[in-house]
């Protein structure tokens, strides 16, 4: 049952990402054709998964009705998408609005819709839903639902409809009446949350030399700057990336940049983890792990090389310090100033032999989900060392996320739930 689950949702996250491709590197187009899949059509009433809609296994639960007052409006966004025909009785425009993971899958369903039926269209007949036409809780209101048709309104296609917006990745899709088709998503963070940490694809590491190479570019076998031991007090050095434990080019998210004094700023996950100090204390000693969405302005991090190198030999100087070790410079303590949510493209959490990573310039942990360093690093030690065996011969890959789950059973046999970031409190699959 558990493996199923999670093939489903491997599939679903194949499926949802493969649409699109722009950014850096191939991304993909390493996939040969998929032969023709035999499509059966939904049953009236039926529905897929087959488990309640507001479950984990489909959309997850209710988070409360989205007005255009409440903070959270900004979650939607409209869909303009040409090949869509929107029904739109109500003249606000509001069956436009959606959340991305909604209308990314809605747009993947519009592509399939004409290639089944050359000449017909997906149709939309509700989407956001802020009037109250629908029953309490309706997943509608906070625009993570929608009612199709197609644009002949040729109820005998209702059926396999239904069958292609399963295949496009809806949540959860029912064949509620003879006239549509109902289809939901899960929330956005829900979803951010089931892939544990991330950094966007224009993120920079650093490489011997002190070249910088984009994220999405770069490759299991190379090696970038991070920190010695399995904590950020540790030495810089360089640390060969093992392995993806995440790679998703063509994945949007929802990420933390966190501005600092010295201009460098970094980008990554609510659940991914940093070094940062208390606001109260900016010592080295103070370092400890934080997670992204927990950290304030006040608070230090380690941030490497940023900017003028004379005022840094000047002060190794004064401080009769040997600041480099091994030709890599020490780490400074750098307060954070601002904090800024904002969407970022691709998903990447390479995972280096040190457990750690200068990411933007900024130390940062390649763990995620649970705030113990030295846990996270424990229990992926045997995924380093087969790793080494086995040489980068696993080549980038991508998609992968079950580190995070495993992570989560380790943690919730061996941890006190305090040290899950919130999200993974909820529940997971
Ligand atoms: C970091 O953000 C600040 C403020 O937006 C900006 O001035 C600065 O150039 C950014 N730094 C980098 C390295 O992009």
């Amino acid at each position: 049952m558990r493996l199923q689950l999670f093939l489903g949702v491997f599939s679903v996250c194949a499926l949802a990402f493969s649409p699109v491709a722009d950014g850096c590197g191939p991304g993909r187009g390493y996939g040969k054709r998929r032969p023709p899949k035999k499509l059966t059509p939904l049953a009236l009433k039926q529905f897929s998964p087959n488990v309640a809609e507001k479950t984990l296994g489909a959309s997850g639960r209710y988070e409360g009705k989205i007005t255009r007052n409440s903070e959270r409006f900004k979650e939607l966004t409209p869909n303009y998408n040409p090949d869509i025909i929107f029904k739109d009785e109500e003249n606000t425009g509001a069956d436009r609005l959606m959340t991305q993971r909604c209308k990314d899958k809605l747009n993947a369903l519009a592509i399939s819709v004409m290639n089944m039926w050359p000449g017909v269209n997906l149709r939309v007949t509700e989407g956001w839903d802020e009037d109250g036409h629908h029953s309490e809780d309706s997943l509608h209101y906070e625009g993570r639902a929608v009612d199709i048709t197609t644009s002949d309104r040729d109820r005998n296609k209702y059926a396999m409809l239904a069958r292609l917006a399963v295949e496009a990745g809806f949540d959860w899709v029912y064949y509620e009446s003879k006239g549509h088709v109902h289809c939901s998503v899960k929330s956005e963070h829900s979803v951010a949350a089931k892939t544990g940490g991330c950094f966007p694809g224009n993120s920079l590491v650093t490489l011997e030399g002190g070249a910088k190479k984009l994220m999405c570019d770069l490759r299991p076998g190379e090696r970038i700057l991070a920190s010695s031991g399995s904590d950020g007090s540790g030495e810089p050095l360089y640390s060969e990336v093992v392995t993806f434990l995440d790679r998703q080019p063509d994945a949007h998210k929802t990420f933390y940049t966190l501005g600092t004094a010295r201009g460098a700023n970094l980008t990554l996950t609510a659940a991914h983890l940093l070094f940062a100090t208390d606001a109260a204390d900016c010592s080295r000693s103070a370092l400890k792990e934080a997670f992204a969405s927990d950290v304030r302005p006040g608070q230090c991090v380690l941030t490497y090389g940023q900017g003028d190198e004379e005022q840094e030999e000047e002060e190794e100087r004064e401080e009769g310090t040997q600041t480099r070790k091994g030709g890599v410079r020490r780490g400074h303590l750098t307060r954070v100033t601002w904090v800024e949510v904002r969407e970022g493209r691709g998903a990447f959490a390479p995972l280096t032999r040190h457990g750690t990573l200068v990411v933007d310039d900024v130390l940062a942990s390649c763990y995620a989900a649970v705030d113990q360093q030295w846990l996270a690093h424990w229990a992926l030690g045997p995924l380093r060392a087969l790793h080494s065996l086995a040489g980068s011969a696993f080549g980038p890959g991508t998609g992968t996320h079950w580190y995070a789950r495993l992570l989560h059973w380790v943690g919730s046999v061996l941890l006190d739930p305090s040290h899950f970031h919130p999200w993974w409190k909820i529940g997971t699959i």
